[in-house]
Order: C-alpha cells, then sequence, then structure tokens
C-alpha cells in the first residue's frame, strides 16, 4: 500500500534530501516550504507535490495538511525539519531575533504537531520526526540560543512519545551533526550590537572554524538515509544519531567537567 510523508523545509539540504529520497523508495511526499514557486526541482517529481508552508502561520500548515490529504488521501508521517540557527554572543541578541528563532525551531515545530495530531489520534497510528540535532544534546559557545531551540525539541519530542505511544503514535528525534547545507550560508542569522566590541576576537576566532566544519560536513543525504531509517525501522526508539555518533557518545561516558574540557580543547 501507499505511503504518505509530509516534509517542511524542503526548498534545501536535508529536508531537499529527504523527500528525494522517500520518493525514490516508493513513497508519495508533500513537500512543503516556505516558497514552493522556487522549486522547481521537486515540482517536476512523480508522487511529489510542493504546498507551501510556513512554520510560524498555522494557516499555512492547516492548508497544506489538508492540500497533502485531497492530494494523497492519507498521510503516514511527517518530518518537521524547518530550522536554522542564529549565532553570535547571547549578548548582543536583539529580542526580535531571540523570538524568530524560538517561532521558527519551537513554536513552529509544534504548530505542525498540533495541526497533524487529531488526525494520526483518529487514525489511530502516525509517525513525527523531529530534527533536532547534535547542538540539542551537547553545546559549543556562540550558539546559546540555537541550543536553548533544540534542547527544547529534545524535552518536548521526549515527552511526548510517552503521551502518543497509547495512540500508536511514533515519536522520532533525529540529531544530526554537522552537514553541508544552506545552514552555514543563507539561512544563519547573526547577533550583533552597536558598540559591543568585547567579542570580537572571541568570535573572529571561532565562526571560521564553524564555517569549515559546515565545509567539510557531508551532505543532507546522509540525515535523508537516517530519516528514512527512523521512519520505516518499525520501532519505538526515539533518538538517531546522523554524523554525531562519537560525540554523543563521549557526552554519555563523560563527567560534564571532563566533556566541557574536550568542547573548549576541541575548538
Ligand atoms: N546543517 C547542519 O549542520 C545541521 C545540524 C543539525 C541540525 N540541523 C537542522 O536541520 C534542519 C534543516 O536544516 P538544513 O541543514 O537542511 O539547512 P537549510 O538548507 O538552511 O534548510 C533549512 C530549511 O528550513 C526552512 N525554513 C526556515 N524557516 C522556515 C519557516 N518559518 N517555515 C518553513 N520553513 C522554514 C528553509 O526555508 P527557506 O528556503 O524558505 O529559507 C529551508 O528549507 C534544521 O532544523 C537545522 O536546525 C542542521
Amino acid at each position: 500500500m501507499d505511503k504518505v510523508i509530509l516534509v517542511t523545509g524542503a526548498s534545501s539540504g536535508i529536508g531537499n534530501e529527504t523527500v528525494k529520497l522517500f520518493q525514490t523508495k516508493g513513497w508519495k511526499v508533500a513537500a512543503t516550504m516556505r516558497t514552493p514557486e522556487k522549486s522547481e526541482d521537486l515540482s517536476r517529481i512523480v508522487d511529489v507535490e510542493c504546498f507551501r508552508l510556513d512554520v510560524t502561520e498555522p494557516d499555512s500548515i492547516r492548508s497544506a495538511i489538508d492540500g497533502a490529504l485531497e492530494k494523497f488521501g492519507q498521510i503516514d508521517a511527517i518530518v518537521n525539519n524547518a530550522g536554522y540557527a542564529l549565532v553570535g554572543p547571547f549578548e548582543a541578541a536583539a529580542s526580535e531575533q531571540i523570538e524568530r528563532q524560538f517561532r521558527t525551531n519551537v513554536f513552529g515545530l509544534m504548530n505542525v504537531c498540533r495541526e497533524i495530531l487529531p488526525y494520526f489520534r483518529e487514525r489511530g497510528r502516525g509517525t513525527i520526526v523531529n530534527v533536532a540535532s547534535l547542538g540539542g544534546r551537547i553545546t559549543f559557545p556562540l550558539y546559546s540560543l540555537y541550543h536553548a531551540t533544540k534542547w527544547a525539541v529534545e524535552g518536548f519530542s521526549e515527552s511526548l512519545q510517552h503521551e502518543l505511544r497509547p495512540f500508536n503514535i511514533k515519536v522520532k528525534i533525529i540529531e544530526p551533526g554537522p552537514i553541508k547545507t544552506d545552514f552555514y550560508e543563507r539561512s544563519m542569522d547573526f547577533t550583533s550590537k552597536e558598540g559591543l566590541d568585547a567579542y570580537n576576537d572571541y568570535v573572529g576566532n571561532l565562526i571560521p572554524k564553524y564555517e569549515k566544519a559546515g565545509k567539510n560536513a557531508p551532505d543532507g543525504s546522509l540525515v535523508a538515509e537516517v530519516i528514512y531509517n527512523a521512519v520505516c525501522d518499525g520501532s519505538w526508539k526515539l533518538r538517531y544519531a546522523a554524523n554525531s555518533k562519537l560525540v554523543l557518545t563521549l557526552r554519555k561516558i563523560l563527567p560534564d567537567a571532563a566533556f566541557g574540557w574536550l568542547i573548549r580543547r576541541a575548538i
């Protein structure tokens, strides 16, 4: 029987690769994004339908879900992938930047969950995949606000898995390490405050290192494979590493002080 998946943030990177992988595996895919007009690559693929969905606009979520149900007749899984990083000294962040970071990465993801849940619950099954991050389990300097959102996604998802289990709804968390996508380029937002120069050297030293890690990383297809496995493995397993296994293992076995020392040395 046909299976249907809805993916947010499908215009580039991990979301885009996820759409393509599921399609090649025989799934029907609702590829959602803020500006579907720009997505010529996906709109030409058979069994892929593009819908406009901005996670910060609940009406657009509702109408994308309705559109996918109308087109494909069902939705079996959703991938909450849309997100970006606000980077730089916390002290330099404007309230609007902080709010937009949470509105997208946390409240946006929650909005999508809230819209799909009545359907999954009434249907008696469904899978929610939340793309968190290695940065939802560990932290690096200058990413404090991004980490705050991804740690929130971790806690939210971990709790949700318990309360949705009686309804046969699975929750999966994907924890990618560095992945070469638009994440480190056009999608990134930076904090800055006029007259605040105290962090300049620190920022100037660290940001190029982060950018280099992104440039040398594997591409989004690696995460798409992990998402595919999470959706299809039939288990109730919650967390899936993607280019992050070694660091997650070290985090598990080392005490806080030792792990903190390791992070400072690594950067
Ligand atoms: N790349 C990494 O190293 C890495 C590591 C760990 C976790 N992640 C997570 O992976 C996810 C995907 O990121 P990526 O690496 O694939 O980066 P990306 O290529 O920049 O993709 C981000 C996607 O999110 C979309 N988006 C942003 N705000 C949105 C909104 N309000 N509504 C709907 N879509 C929105 C973007 O759409 P537009 O085209 O409209 O901007 C884009 O499609 C993110 O949640 C990110 O935090 C990435």
